[in-house]
């Protein structure tokens, strides 16, 4: 089939089928920017709420440059991935002393700012600028292993350029945005992953060499899996009155800058969190056992148990490590602190 075929066949299918998103219908470079950072990890349906009011607290570069830390992580809470927003901070200074406060305008300059890479230069020009250059995601890699019926493994830098090759081949002059965008819905609605293609839908089902072949399920060829490092902790409800202890986390490495309960390596019997609450100087007056939880990142899991730990109120003035109290509302409304801790924030009372 040509090419230019392919590109209308797509484009007529977005016109009917693709999905009205807030950032598709006021696709300025800040919404696009902070949308393709958003979803480069979370699901649409995830993000419509977080990108609403993202944009109601930072409307435009000026104010994200100037936002203090707790204001954008808190945010970005629930998300995951804040190294994301944390770049879009740093990004949004850059471009405040080094552009005017203006968003560079081509893939390869946008490329230059913190947090920034192929993907994201590519899907802000192409949507925002009007660049003609492919946005390479996992859902066009699908479609590209798929339409080619590529054998390799698809996470590799080669899989990835030759998908740009053959995307490139495709995309036309014109919409070059809406063209990368029609594919990314191509691949959320249509092209789904393992068994669930609907090619009775697609619009380019009678070009695809992998449903020719019958092949469609078994691609793209994923590499296995890495095993996750699993950590286990016991996390503490220090509660005094109405405030709960927390603390800051590091400012680099996993959760950079979050707050967060206070924890100990290991799972921790109820003797022995006793004894690791007097090393921090807190005089337990009734300590409670709390469900297990856990949590999964990328590269490990933590593994928690946990308790609530009534303190009493002199020495829960004085704990060391960095520890201090805070007003439940406080937490709630001002810290952030990670999904990782979902269950025993709920426990607390600052659930999302
Ligand atoms: N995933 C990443 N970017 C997207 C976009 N612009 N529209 C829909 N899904 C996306």
């Amino acid at each position: 089939m040509e090419n230019d075929h392919l590109a209308v066949l797509l484009l007529d299918w977005y016109d009917k089928e693709g999905r009205t998103l807030p950032w598709r219908t006021d696709p300025s470079p800040y919404h696009v920017w902070i949308s393709e950072i958003m979803l480069q990890q979370t699901r649409v349906e995830a993000v419509k709420g977080y990108y609403e009011r993202f944009l109601r607290a930072l409307p435009d570069i000026e104010s994200l440059a100037e936002a203090s830390e707790d204001l954008y992580l808190k945010l970005w809470e629930g998300l995951g991935y804040y190294s994301r927003v944390r770049n879009l901070h740093k990004a949004a200074c850059v471009i405040m002393e080094e552009h005017g406060g203006r968003m560079p305008e081509t893939a390869a300059e946008l490329r230059k700012l913190p947090g920034i890479g192929p993907y994201t230069s590519a899907a802000i020009a192409s949507i925002a600028f009007g660049e003609r250059i492919p946005a390479i995601d996992g859902n066009l890699l699908r479609v590209f292993a798929r339409m080619t019926a590529w054998q390799e493994n698809i996470k590799t830098p080669a899989s990835a350029s030759r998908a740009g090759d053959y995307f490139s081949s495709i995309m036309p002059a014109d919409r070059p945005g809406d063209f990368n965008q029609a594919l990314m819905d191509l691949g959320a609605m249509i092209c789904l992953p393992g068994g669930l293609p609907r090619c009775e839908e697609c619009p380019w089902a009678e070009a695809c060499v992998a449903r020719q072949q019958g092949i469609e399920k078994e691609l793209p060829k994923m590499p296995p899996k890495a095993a996750k490092k699993i950590e286990d902790k016991t996390v503490f409800l220090i509660r005094s009155g109405s405030r709960i202890m927390i603390r800051k986390r590091p400012a680099r490495g996993l959760l950079a800058g979050m707050y967060e309960f206070p924890s100990a390596a290991g799972h921790l019997d109820e003797k022995e969190a006793a004894a690791w609450l007097r090393s921090m100087g807190i005089e337990a007056v009734r300590i409670r056992k709390l469900p297990e939880a856990r949590h999964v990142f990328t590269h490990k899991e933590w593994h928690m148990t946990g308790y609530e730990v009534m303190a009493d109120e002199l020495s829960a003035r004085i704990p060391g490590k960095g520890i201090f109290p805070a007003e439940t509302e406080a937490i709630r409304l001002q810290y952030p602190v990670p999904s990782a801790y979902a269950v025993y924030k709920e426990t607390a009372g600052i659930g999302r």
